[in-house]
């Protein structure tokens, strides 16, 4: 085997190769914004710095690579991907959601695009029934997240497929794989036509950059979708692209460690007698384990707990030394979110009863501290 074909290698160094005029190892930033032509028509490749990037192209090249896939165009957030994504529809076309997505990719489908004429069906996409019967002739994709958030519900991606191919849905199939990550779980190779990041999370992995990724095989959908880049502009800026080259060349190191602390302090968490419940896929009582072993390699850093009791909720979230009380995930260091008032505050009140985003749940985002600190850090908060 290619040694580049290993994922270790890829993270550290696909898209990358020495700079040719220095030799610098290390990618440049190159904050430019045009390039000089040696004469009419007669450039570099380089045109434009809206158009391309080189490196852009670098961290598009990189993330293709560990999501297994050919292309990858970057946006400059997961949101600015998203849209770029639902751009390859037309008014009149329709979209089936899944019913646990971000709450930020809910209200652009249902404040923005709705506007232009897309129509669209949120579904469980777990229940299989259920989608096949949200599923329309004029329905050009679904798009789902596994793991949810805050759930940490999962989709079988490659079950998804079979329907849609025994439906003869000529629906692209869209995976938001931010939760996961490409190490723990590689959408494309289940059978999506598109996988998705919001590169803030995990592939950046350090909380200092905003971003997002497209990725995919299809060479048509990859024109159409740098098409789309460079007509609506939502660019990675140079330093952003730089910032998750630096992430990535440490993806597979974080990721096991986001792993291994999480499921510990899932199991630590489940072992107590004073929660209502805690969510994570990599426990045996959750009740897709079954497929999280199957399509994840890992379960990722997230991990959900509810009290029962919102007040006691509001204490331990003020009593966290460590775990800082923030939005967002998948950095270095550990967060820890009251979806109620942070993330899902946009959701329908409804909407997150159904779901049991209930005000007394707290979402962690394990960081790679020591583990032995974060469970002390944990003890002391749920004593508070
Ligand atoms: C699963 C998921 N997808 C997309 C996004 C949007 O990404 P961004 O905040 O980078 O626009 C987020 C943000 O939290 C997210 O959690």
């Amino acid at each position: 085997m290619e040694p580049l074909n290993h994922f270790d290698t890829l993270c550290i160094h696909a898209g990358q190769s020495p700079d040719p005029t220095t030799g610098a190892i290390m990618t440049p930033v190159f904050f430019t914004s045009t390039y000089v032509q040696e004469g009419l028509g007669k450039h570099k490749g380089f045109e434009y710095a809206r158009t391309r990037n080189p490196t852009r192209d670098a961290v598009e090249a990189n993330l293709a690579a560990l999501e297994g896939g050919r292309s990858g165009i970057a946006f400059a957030s997961g949101l600015a991907a998203t849209q770029a994504i639902f751009e390859l529809m037309s008014a009149g076309d329709h979209l089936v959601l899944g019913h646990n997505v971000y709450g930020g990719t809910f209200r652009l489908v249902d404040k923005v695009m709705a506007r232009f004429g897309l129509t669209y069906t949120q579904v469980d996409t777990s229940d299989l029934d259920a989608l096949k019967g949200a599923l329309k002739p004029n329905t050009k994709m679904v798009l789902l997240e596994t793991p949810t958030n805050p759930m940490l519900g999962l989709t079988d991606i490659a079950a998804v497929r079979a329907l849609l191919k025994a439906e003869a849905s000529a629906a692209l199939l869209v995976v938001d794989n931010t939760f996961a990550s490409p190490f723990n779980q590689r959408p494309l190779e289940l059978g999506a036509d598109l996988v998705l990041h919001s590169t803030t999370k995990y592939l950046n992995g350090h909380s200092d950059s905003v971003g997002g990724v497209a990725i995919t095989n299809d060479e048509g959908l990859n024109e159409r979708l740098h098409f789309i880049q460079n007509a609506a502009g939502a660019i990675l800026s140079p330093m952003e692209s730089w910032l998750i080259l630096r992430g990535t060349k440490t993806l597979h190191l974080r990721m096991e460690r986001h792993n291994a602390s999480a499921l510990r302090i899932a199991r630590w968490l489940e072992a107590r007698k004073d929660l209502k419940a805690v969510y994570y896929p990599g426990l045996e009582s959750h009740p897709q384990h079954d497929l999280a072993k199957r399509q994840m390699k890992g379960f990722s850093g997230i991990v959900s707990f509810d009290t029962g009791d919102a007040a006691r909720t509001e204490r331990i979230a003020a009593a966290f030394r460590i775990f800082a009380l923030a939005e967002s995930l998948g950095g270095v260091e550990s967060l820890v979110c009251h979806p109620v008032s942070m993330t899902h505050g946009s959701v329908p009140v409804a909407d997150r009863e159904r779901l049991g985003i209930h005000d007394s749940l707290l979402r962690l985002s394990v960081g790679v501290e020591d583990v032995e600190d974060l469970l002390a850090d944990l003890e002391r908060a749920l004593r508070a």
